[in-house]
């Protein structure tokens, strides 16, 4: 079973009690140029995924890893934020603390445009930092093309990409479910529902529904039905960056 289609120009009412989590995917990036993962000349074409975005790829080819993660770098570069950005960074300043954003883009597109209550569950392109030892991640737009470019780290160890590879754990998870628990209206954005633990957001916030009777509403807006489209209340068909603008009433 899918879930029901909403009419575009029917407005998603937001109460002024209502809590808002919005979680985003690759799809909300598709319109300002960068490669969705999933779809026709996804990022992963050319690369398989397991050759440059686990923990044993780092430690077979550490070179090959960050040649991938560089590319990554310089096509973000080149991109900036689209309507569906500012419309979040718009929503935000309607409802200030009342709004919380989990990306699992690791582009700073939802920064650029002005999101400030967010996180990056999958990590951040541009940030490094050691492979050895907790000094905390930096700010790091360089591009590492070659073997032997990348740099050490005091300690020794070696200088990686802040990114979450498959294998380890997302970041924020703590205050990701506290703000799963306490939303009225879990809002997703162009993510293929593949992906754990994401994928499971949803669900957790309707079971959330179920066990309490809170009025939790769940809705999706991408071109199509993710994975997880079942449990969605409402799916909004169409890009983001032409059904955010419009989409929400503040109250
Ligand atoms: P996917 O590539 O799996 O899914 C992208 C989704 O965006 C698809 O469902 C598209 O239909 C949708 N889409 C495409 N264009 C869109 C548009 N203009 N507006 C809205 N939606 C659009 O990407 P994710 O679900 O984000 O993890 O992938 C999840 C994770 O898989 C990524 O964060 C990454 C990858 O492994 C890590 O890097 C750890």
């Amino acid at each position: 079973m899918s879930s029901p289609h909403a009419r575009i120009d029917e407005k998603v009412h937001i109460g002024p009690k209502e809590l808002v989590m919005v979680l985003t995917g690759a799809g909300i990036s598709a319109e300002s140029g960068i490669p969705t993962f999933r779809d026709e000349n996804g990022l992963w074409q050319g690369f398989r995924f397991e050759e440059v975005a686990s923990i044993q790829a780092w430690h077979k080819h550490p070179h090959l890893v960050w040649m991938f993660y560089s590319m990554r770098r310089d096509a973000a570069l080149q991109c900036g934020p689209n309507s569906g950005h500012f419309a979040l960074v718009e929503l935000e300043r309607k409802l200030g603390d009342r709004f919380f954003l989990c990306t699992q883009n690791v582009d700073d597109l939802h920064e650029q445009a002005g999101s400030k209550r967010l996180v990056h569950m999958h990590g951040e392109l541009f940030k490094s930092r050691c492979d050895r030892c907790s000094k905390p991640p930096f700010e790091d737009k360089r591009l590492y093309e070659t073997a032997d470019s990348i740099p050490n780290c005091q300690c020794g160890g070696r200088i990686r990409p802040h990114i979450v590879w498959f294998g380890e754990s997302p970041f924020y998870m703590n205050r990701i479910l506290t703000e799963l628990d306490r939303c009225s209206l879990f809002i997703c954005i162009g993510t293929s529902g593949a992906v754990q633990p994401a994928a499971s957001f949803v669900r957790w916030a309707r079971q959330r529904k179920i066990e309490s009777l809170a009025p939790v509403r769940t809705i999706y807006i991408g071109p199509d039905e993710p994975e997880n489209g079942w449990y969605f209340d409402h799916f909004y068909q169409g890009k983001a960056g032409e059904v955010l603008p419009e989409l929400f009433r503040v109250e």
